[in-house]
């Protein structure tokens, strides 16, 4: 068998805490190859930590040791911080939540959406701006020309998480982490989102590692599933199995759909038991 492109094997990651410390992802082990998987669970299960960790992005207290953490073939727990800045430029993506957040408000989107184009290759300006606006385009944005000379102040909620996912996806990483990529969006919008980072990873032959507290609606476009709860993986199976899950806290999860009334709020947070 061909090794996936990530292998992550007994992960573990603590916070120091008045108690000593404490283990917010105790010893998780999971793959991802060239596929769509979801890591679901409720808000503190360690979701975004996981995904941290593989891009080497933890808090500075953070303690993080892993039998084995490799992709495509990379040890990552040896890398040094020149091999971290190869592999955050066209091996790994990250896509997160807001884009206000992640993009600059004192540049324009085509010098964003380049930035990974001249940080790791040598192409020309020109050729770097015919790569961004023809990924402008692939990410649906009618106008690419005119986004491409936008500041993103001018831009909406949606079409800057597309900028984003342009901004990731220009330099053809292999496997993109989206930490809930569309939760700053409305439910329409989210959907339309998910359908193109689905689309996208098919089309340029990426994993995509989808995290997100929504099982119903991730599990329409992830081939596989994996739930999270208090720093385990308590459950994986394919998305098309879910609806027979064995297990008591995924079948919760299944029935717990965000509706419009819940929007924004937590999810409720399950006992201990089984
Ligand atoms: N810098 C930090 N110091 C101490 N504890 C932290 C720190 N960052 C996160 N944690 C704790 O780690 C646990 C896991 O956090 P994480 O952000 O991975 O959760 P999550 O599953 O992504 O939740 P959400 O759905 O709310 O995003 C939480 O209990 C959180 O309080
Ligand atoms: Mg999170």
């Amino acid at each position: 068998m061909t090794e996936p492109l990530l292998s992550v094997e007994e992960l573990s990651i603590s916070f120091p805490s008045v108690a000593g410390s404490v283990r917010v992802v105790d010893g998780i082990s999971f793959s991802v190859g060239r596929e769509v998987v979801a890591l679901v669970g409720e808000s503190g299960s360690g979701k975004s930590m996981t995904g941290r960790a593989i891009m080497g992005l933890l808090p500075r207290s953070a303690a993080v040791s892993a039998k084995r953490l490799a992709f495509d073939g990379q040890d990552l727990t040896t890398l040094s911080p020149s091999g971290w800045n190869a592999i955050r430029g066209d091996g790994i993506g990250l896509i997160l939540q807001d884009p206000k957040y992640s993009l600059n408000p004192a540049h324009k989107v085509g010098r964003q959406v380049e930035e990974a184009l001249l940080l790791h290759t040598r192409l020309s300006s020109s050729e770097r701006r015919e790569r961004a606006l023809d990924m402008l385009s692939r990410v649906g944005l009618a106008d690419p020309m005119r986004v491409y000379g936008s500041y993103p102040a001018a831009l909406s909620g949606g079409m800057g998480q597309r900028v984003m996912i342009a901004a990731m996806l220009i330099n053809r990483p292999k496997l993109l982490i989206a930490d809930e990529p569309t939760s700053a969006l409305d439910r329409n919008l989210q959907d339309q989102i998910l359908t193109l980072l689905r689309s996208l990873t098919e089309e340029l032959g990426m994993g995509l590692l989808l995290i997100s507290h929504d099982l119903q609606q991730v599990s329409r476009y992830a081939d596989r599933v994996m739930v999270m709860r208090h720093g385990h993986i308590e459950d994986q199976m394919a998305s098309a199995d879910l609806s027979h899950a064995k297990s008591a806290y995924t079948r919760a999860l299944w029935a717990a759909r965000p509706s419009a009334a819940t929007y924004g709020t937590q999810l409720p947070v399950y006992g201990d038991e089984p």
